[in-house]
């Protein structure tokens, strides 16, 4: 089958190839999927999109009318499609439903940890021979009340960490996951876990129920003094709220992985423009606030099988098996 690769990097067309193993004519193209972009999928029978890809039904309308009959997303979140659209228009839509969980829970670690510890400071002060310890600070994790925020794939593995550092589980999910109970975890609605907790990270899909779940209301119920982990998608938190609770000092650390706006500046070097979101500027002026751009899947454990199960999806598609990454499923 052809396949255009839409918002491709180097990385992906290097694990793409290596799990193609000449099995489809893959194209690559840098360009994201828009209303424009979508003409360049003439003549390709599958395209292969990215989180950030504009998967709105305009979109997919014209894909269908070029002859696109499939789209294979590198990743496990789909909020950016139009599964009804998709039906609607006889494409087929297929996921990554499971890699490397891990993979984003010790980056969420490693966000918590960052702020805590402050070792982003201390690398830059130690290069210049600065080995003086004001404003280092930190707490131990040991004892914390920790709070997860959807407890599936990549809770559960948050959670297995935490304990590890020795924290009391608090979850809030719409479905109890036994595994996390195992743990010692209590499920609690969220209006309660978030007074009780020290770090609250959120593992919940981005849904129109989910959107901006911390916002002013919630936030508000938020230990003074907490610190709070995104590393799922940007639109679960309200920024402009998040700004004013960090303006208020009241939050420790503030560590996110994705950002509401994050399209159109996320992987990308933007390094020698003016960049004009401002509420992504006064956020990186806060000290307390660590962002990396959407990194937290990029270990090569889990880019390795975001590949593979990607040209599976495609195998699959052609050769007309549904198999249980279709989300167009009927
Ligand atoms: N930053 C990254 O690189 C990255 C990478 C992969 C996934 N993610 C994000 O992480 C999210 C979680 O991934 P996962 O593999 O753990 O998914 P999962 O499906 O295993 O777990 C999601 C959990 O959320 C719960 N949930 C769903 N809707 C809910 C609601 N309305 N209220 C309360 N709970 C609800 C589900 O019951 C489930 O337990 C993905 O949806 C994606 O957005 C981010």
């Amino acid at each position: 089958m052809n396949v255009l690769v839409y918002d491709s990097h180097s990385y992906d067309r290097q694990f793409l190839e290596a799990a193609n193993r000449g099995r489809h004519t893959l194209d690559f193209t840098t360009s994201q999927l828009d209303l424009q972009t979508a003409t360049l999928a003439q003549g390709h029978a599958a395209i292969c999109i990215f989180v950030n890809d504009d998967g709105s039904a305009p979109v997919l309308e014209k894909l269908a009318s070029l002859g696109v009959r499939a789209i294979a997303l590198r990743s496990t979140g789909f909020n950016n499609v139009d599964l009804e659209a998709a039906k609607r228009f006889g494409i087929t839509v297929m996921r990554v439903a499971y890699y490397s969980p891990y993979a984003v829970a010790e980056h969420a670690v490693a966000l918590l940890q960052t702020l805590n510890r402050h070792t982003h400071r201390a690398y830059n002060r130690t290069r210049e021979f600065n080995f003086r310890l004001g404003g280092l600070l930190g707490r131990d994790i040991h004892g914390s009340t920790v709070g997860v925020v959807g407890t599936g794939k990549i809770g559960l593995a948050f959670a297995s960490i935490m304990k590890g550092f020795g924290c009391k589980l608090l979850g809030y999910d719409a479905a109890e996951n036994p595994a996390c109970r195992e743990l010692g975890m209590t499920y609690k609605p969220l209006n309660e876990l978030l007074p009780e907790a020290d770090i609250v990270s959120l593992h919940v899909p981005l849904l129109p129920a989910t959107r901006h779940l911390i916002n002013q209301d919630t936030l508000a119920l938020m230990k003074p003094g907490a610190f709070l982990i995104n590393t799922s998608r940007g639109g679960l938190v309200d920024t402009e709220a998040l700004t004013e609770a960090l303006r208020q000092g009241r939050l420790a650390g503030v560590g996110l992985d994705v950002y509401e706006e994050e399209d159109g500046l996320f992987f990308q070097d933007l390094s020698d423009r003016v960049v004009s979101d401002d509420v992504l500027a006064r956020l990186m002026m806060f000290p307390n606030v660590l962002i990396t751009g959407h990194q937290a899947f990029f270990t090569r454990e889990a880019v390795t099988t975001i590949a593979e199960t990607t040209l599976q999806n495609l195998d699959d598609f052609a050769a007309g098996r549904l198999n249980d990454n279709v989300l167009t499923k009927n």
